[in-house]
């Protein structure tokens, strides 16, 4: 039988502070798989996303298949917008959310995590991370600023973890991002240089699967989600919406699932995939196929 048998394997999933989006759903599919998982969360939503887990209110989505409960390896504080200390902001260094979780940028998890497993401590990086503060603003009323923080924290983060992680990963590890179809076709809402920012991780994708692969034996994918009505996609204001025309348009005319975007990830950073590497796989009931929605006549 073939089986995807991570066992034995440390993951850390960027990009968890709830279990409503594609992190946790991930991280949940990694654990079936076999791997042990640490997250990444972002220090305004630390604190919270522990208590939500120590108050036993995310124990639905806890359960595994074999009815006993997930838990995380470590839940390391992470602002994947700065790459060390030194350039963070006086205002956020003090900050009440941050001033306590002790050194949350890259440096810093790089840091904690040699702390914890030694100098090889990962085989798998996932990055579930986007942030766009001006999202709701059309690309051409974005700022600069806007849309420079957009392309920071949702593209370039991905660059700066293969920077410093890969080299804290055994020959044969994968690198995971999630990418969405606003980075190759006009998706009206998707606004504020979030488009860009997908636009610019997918062919970071392909660059440093090149690079990486070669320097480190390190595998780079991204998987291309559909829509999900998950935290970060609510501040887009449309997202039933979409969520609701791709189950009306797409080949599949199911809604899709954060668990089948979790399988698929499993699936891409385990052995089983040691020949894919620089590739967008498309995670979305075919909604990508199509050129116009579909039309009862006409078929
Ligand atoms: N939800 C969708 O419709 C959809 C579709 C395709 C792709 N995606 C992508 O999936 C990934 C996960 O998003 P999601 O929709 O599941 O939402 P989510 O809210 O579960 O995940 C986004 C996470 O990013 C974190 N984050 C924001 N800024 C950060 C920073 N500076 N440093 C570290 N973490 C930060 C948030 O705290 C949150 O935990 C993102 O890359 C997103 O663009 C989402």
């Amino acid at each position: 039988m073939l089986m995807i048998d991570l066992k034995g394997k440390h993951a850390l999933v960027a990009g968890v502070a709830d279990d409503k989006g594609y992190g946790f759903a991930i991280a949940k599919a990694l654990i079936e798989a076999g791997a042990r998982v640490s997250v990444g969360t972002w220090p305004p939503t630390w604190n919270i996303f522990k208590m939500l887990l120590s108050r036993g209110k995310l124990d639905d989505s806890r359960r595994l298949s074999d009815g006993t409960l997930l838990t995380f390896e470590n839940i390391y504080p992470l602002d994947a917008a700065f790459d060390t200390l030194e350039e963070v902001p006086e205002e956020i260094r003090t900050n009440k959310r941050y001033k306590d979780v002790g050194d949350f940028t890259l440096e810093g998890l790089v840091h904690n995590l040699k702390k914890d497993g030694g100098e090889k401590p990962l085989d798998i990086v996932v990055h579930s991370l986007a942030n766009g503060p001006e999202v709701q603003n059309p690309l051409l009323e974005t700022s600069r600023s806007g849309y420079l923080a957009a392309v920071n924290v949702s593209a370039y983060s991905l660059v700066a973890m293969v920077h410093r992680l890969a080299p804290l990963m055994a020959p044969g590890g994968a690198f995971l991002a999630l990418s969405y179809l606003a980075g190759q076709r006009v998706i009206p809402g998707y606004g504020g240089g979030m488009s860009s920012a997908k636009a610019a991780l997918e062919s970071d994708v392909r660059v440093l699967a090149h690079e990486a692969g070669r320097r480190h034996q390190v595998r780079v994918n991204c998987i291309s989600a559909g829509p999900l009505a998950s935290r970060a996609a609510s501040a887009i204001g449309a997202i039933d919406r979409m969520v609701e025309y791709v189950a009306q348009n797409a080949p599949l005319g199911d809604k899709l699932t954060a668990a089948e975007v979790g399988q698929t990830a499993a699936f891409l950073c385990s052995p089983l995939a040691s020949g894919i590497t620089g590739s967008v796989v498309y995670v979305d009931k075919g909604y990508h196929a199509m050129g116009m929605p579909r039309d009862q006549s006409l078929l």
